[in-house]
């Protein structure tokens, strides 16, 4: 992971100097366009087994969290789902629809990169079984639909931040042109509607101590079963490659994760919102460039 600490780093502090310059950018909620495209991506092409650049450890990464999306980002749908008959204004309503349009696409989208891994040779099924089972039914049962629409934001604003920094660094150069598109159309959509949920939580319910509660547990969560699925394919990898991933690994857990963490405390700050920081034009740019802005 040869400079990986550091452009995570200088990325990351560029964001933290760009959001204190930008933070008196007016907000615009409920302006910015949201379109639900359906890529098509060619995996039926197949993608090298370690498909980020030769490396072992940001491969598996990444593929650890995609094992979260498909699940994840249902589970968004059925939490924002539960309110939606309570949203009075119709502006909001309609780019709740579009932001269940753009999450279902991007599970269709991630699931086939599942199938690419079970191709290279890869057992995922009792890691995706003991997720599920964990997360949505013994977790997800036990809370509140209120806690679980405030999850949904908490997590909806750690996406926001991953886009952000795939679009505005050269992270994902190495990476195969196949998984690169998949990740830069998803990031670009994660900013378009990343404030669609916070507006929904600011509608139903707004008290900080709801927003503090799910930032919490959306963390501690996301964290715990991010790695847990890269462990999982790591340890399927031969012993020199597993124990050569290990240093990389303590390095992304203990370094890299907590400065995410830490970029993303702005959600707690009180006067929070996901339009104070105007990164629109960002996937703008990007969804123009590949030809799919409006479509
Ligand atoms: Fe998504
Ligand atoms: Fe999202």
């Amino acid at each position: 992971m040869v400079g990986l600490a550091a452009q995570v780093r200088s990325v990351w502090r560029g964001r933290a100097k760009k959001r204190t310059n930008e933070s008196t950018a007016e907000a615009h909620t409920g302006e910015r366009p949201i379109v639900v495209r359906r890529m098509g991506f060619p995996f039926q092409k197949g993608l090298p087994r370690w498909w980020f650049g030769e490396n072992v450890f940001l491969t598996h990464l990444i593929n650890g969290l995609n094992f979260v999306f498909p699940e994840g980002e249902r589970f968004f749908i059925r939490s924002v789902r539960v309110f939606e008959e309570q949203i009075k204004d119709e502006g909001l309503r309609q780019r709740v629809r579009l932001f269940f349009g753009q999450e279902s696409q991007h599970q269709v989208e991630h699931l086939h990169a599942f199938e690419i891994l079970e191709q290279q040779g890869f057992e995922i099924q009792s890691f995706l079984a003991w997720y599920k089972d964990l997360a949505y039914k013994k977790l997800e049962v036990r809370m509140s639909p209120l806690m679980r629409l405030s999850i949904t934001a908490a997590l909806e604003h750690f996406t926001a931040i991953f886009g952000d920094f795939v679009l505005r660094s050269d992270f994902l150069q190495d990476a195969h042109p196949i998984m690169r598109d998949l990740l830069f159309w998803h990031a670009a959509e994660e900013i378009e509607h990343k404030s669609v949920t916070f507006d929904v939580l600011q509608s139903v319910d707004p008290r900080y101590r709801v927003r503090l509660a799910g930032f919490a547990i959306a963390t501690l969560t996301l964290f715990f079963f991010w790695m847990a699925g890269t462990r999982h394919l790591l340890k399927q990898e031969s012993p020199e490659i597993r124990n050569a991933s290990h240093a990389d690994y303590l390095n992304f857990f203990f370094r890299e994760a907590p400065r995410i963490v830490l970029d993303g405390l702005d959600y707690l700050r009180f006067d929070f919102h996901p339009d104070n920081e105007d990164n629109y034009q960002l996937a703008r740019d990007y969804l123009e460039k590949i030809g799919r802005l409006g479509m």
